[in-house]
């Protein structure tokens, strides 16, 4: 029996007691086994969840990219490491073998390196799902540059924030993305963001839709010449374990964007572990994982977890429903594409079209579905199962987080039995614990409670960009020595977990983490606007939709109305992006708050889920007789 691969459910449980046993000989010997090292570590872990301060396998010496990339050449430098698979299925297909993989980012490394690039610098990554923005990542691993990928959907201040906090040396864009039928002006976004940007000494900008673009002379570079001038050979950098690998902006319940720093070895261990397993990949198979490198779904099982095991990974630059709505279904077909990973959001949407979409082509190269991001409902797992899956494939509800890098909770095909809505057992190494309100574990099975994890599992990011303070307040101080998650979660009679949701002011919209005070504060830059509260409510497709409480200056004001909503979600497509944008929107004469002067969202929640029989105790509050006013005028 290997630790590395697990094949049954016997196997799963013999080795998830070991690694409870012995969790540093547990992640020693897998990494002993599966990776290449420049130095052993001298200790496996250090851990100190007060401070908090995690280190894996320390003093250990490595680069990820000869992991992903050079380790593979000796016998499967022919086999395909990337499919990319155009927004226009009328575009050809591109291939990259590992060895052509290998040379795209030594060359981009070389580019780097020209372009005064050095170890520890950051660099932004704003790119479309192209094969350049593999290349750019794998090339700051190359060289030991900490890459930070933003979404090439955020807004120029949005991305500005971003490259201010880790003030970023460079960026790497490209002159526009498509996106179905939509062209969108990347290099146009950058230009704005840049103006207030001034750590950014050079933009390197792929060529993709080819339109005119401005470009400032000194800073601005066309990648392909200089790709082209480049030797394809570069010197992996040796890293320690403990060197940022990269950092990925995620949503705070307050204040700016947190960075997420995620560092060497862990990470690679990590990812490929459970790339392995909860996919149960095997030699020449096609792996397609729909997020967008911009998401850490996109980071771990795009390009980290299946490059390092050797695996076919597919990049899809385009959308599901162009040219229509069968475009997931005619991808697998043609790729034969064995695991598919996508989330709920995509799901549904697929669901409310024409089964024809999906029974047009041929579906049965898949194995093994999987899901990430928000809870997956009942009736979009059926419809999951029953009609990609053919009651044949197993379905991976995966758990797991930008802060977890990886996986943590999720079946392991053909061994765990999967129920529906349920992610159910923590994988190898992970020690979940389930909170109660007063803080104490809950032993029993058949629980609600917070979800923790108790012991640190490698990939764990080890702080916040800038900011340690914020990071242990964060994820350290709720509860004492554990992680919390900020989600809440249901245990089963046999232990399985269902995780409900967000229990902090995080709501996940289509499967895209949102903070509501940083959109908060760009609606209050309205000039009209006196104070807004936002809240989530349950939406068909979206899962969660925003709805927004809003208190005009004059609330009397005979403006019209409908002018103001969209200037309001104007205001949040400039500040954030348009996935932002609020569903509804309530102008209100106030806001229901406590004598402290916090707002009850509690109370919104359910006036904006149309749920107000029970509001439960309002006695607390400062102003009832708000409620009322605010239920009378819901939309
Ligand atoms: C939610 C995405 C239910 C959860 C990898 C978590 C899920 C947040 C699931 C992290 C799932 C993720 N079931 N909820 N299978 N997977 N979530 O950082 O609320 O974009 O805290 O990472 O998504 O989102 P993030």
């Amino acid at each position: 029996m290997s630790n590395y691969h697990i094949k049954n459910f016997e196997e799963y449980y013999l080795i998830y007691r070991k690694s409870l046993r012995d969790p540093e000989s547990f992640w020693e010997e897998v990494a002993e086994e599966h990776f290449l090292w420049h130095k052993r570590w001298d200790k496996v872990l250090e851990w100190d969840f007060k401070k908090p301060d995690v280190k894996w396998f320390v003093n250990a010496k490595l680069n990820v990219t000869q992991n992903a990339i050079d380790r593979h050449l000796q016998t499967k430098a022919q086999r395909t490491a990337i499919i990319f698979e155009p927004n226009d299925p009328s575009e050809p297909v591109r291939y990259y073998s590992y060895r052509d993989l290998y040379h795209e980012v030594n060359k981009m490394a070389n580019v780097l390196k020209h372009q005064g690039i050095k170890k520890g610098d950051r660099v932004c990554i704003y790119l479309p799902m192209i094969p350049e923005l593999t290349f750019s990542v794998l090339a700051c691993a190359r060289i030991g540059a900490i890459h930070s990928v933003v979404f090439a959907g955020f807004s120029s201040k949005a991305l500005a924030t971003r490259i201010q906090d880790s003030e970023c040396k460079m960026v790497i864009t490209a002159d526009g993305g498509y996106r179905g039928e939509k062209t969108i002006d990347l290099k146009g976004i950058v230009d704005v963001a840049l103006e207030t940007c001034p750590s950014v000494e050079t933009v390197l900008v792929a060529k993709r839709t080819g339109e005119t673009i401005k470009m400032q002379k000194d800073r601005d570079k066309w990648l392909k010449p200089l790709t082209e001038a480049a030797l394809g050979e570069c010197p992996a950098e040796i890293m320690d374990a403990e060197d940022p690998l990269f950092i990925l902006y995620t949503s705070g319940s307050t204040g700016k964007p947190k960075g997420m720093v995620h560092t060497q070895a862990g990470y690679m261990v990590y990812t490929a572990y459970t790339f392995k397993n909860v996919f149960q990949y095997r030699d020449n198979q096609v792996f397609w994982c729909t997020a967008d490198i911009g998401w850490i779904t996109g980071h771990s099982y795009i390009v980290y977890g299946p490059l390092l095991n050797a695996a076919t990974t597919l990049m899809f630059e385009g959308v599901p429903n162009y040219p229509d709505f069968g475009r997931f279904w005619q991808i697998i077909e043609k790729h034969k594409v064995n695991q598919f990973y996508t989330a709920p959001t995509a799901i549904r949407t697929l669901a409310k079209e024409n089964l024809d979409y999906v029974l047009n082509y041929d579906l049965s190269s898949l194995k093994i579905l999987g899901t990430v991001g928000e809870p997956i409902n009942e009736e979009a797992w059926h419809w999951y199962n029953n009609n990609v899956g053919k009651k044949k494939s197993p379905i991976v509800d995966t758990w797991w987080q930008t802060e977890t890098g990886g996986v943590m909770i999720s079946p392991i095909p053909f061994a765990t039995p999967t129920k529906p809505t349920y992610a159910t057992l923590p994988l190898p190494g992970i020690q979940i614990a389930l909170m109660d309100e007063h803080g104490n574990e809950i032993r029993e099975n058949q629980v609600d409670g917070r979800l923790c994890v108790k012991f640190p599992w490698p990939s764990m990011a080890r702080t916040i960009w800038g900011d340690h303070e914020r990071f242990r307040e964060t994820y350290f101080s709720t509860y004492e020595n554990k992680y919390f998650t900020g989600d809440g979660a249901q245990r089963d009679e046999v232990g399985y977990y269902r995780i409900t949701g967000r229990v902090d002011d995080i709501i996940i919209v289509s499967g895209h983490n949102l903070g509501t005070a940083p959109i908060e504060d760009a609606i209050n830059e309205h000039q009209a606007v006196a104070e807004s509260a936002i809240v989530g409510f349950p939406h068909d497709i979206k899962g969660n939709a925003l709805y927004g409480f809003i208190i005009l200056k004059e609330f009397g004001e005979t403006r019209v109305h409908d002018n103001l909503r969209k200037e309001v979600n104007q205001l949040i497509a400039e500040h954030i992006g348009p996935i932002a944008k609020l569903d509804k929107i309530q102008f209100v004469p106030g806001l229901p708050k406590t004598r402290s002067g916090k707002i009850m969202r509690r109370i919104l929640r359910k006036i904006a889920a149309k749920d107000t029989s029970d509001l439960g105790d309002t006695t607390t509050l400062l102003n009832p007789e708000i409620v009322q006013a605010i239920i009378d005028g819901a939309l």
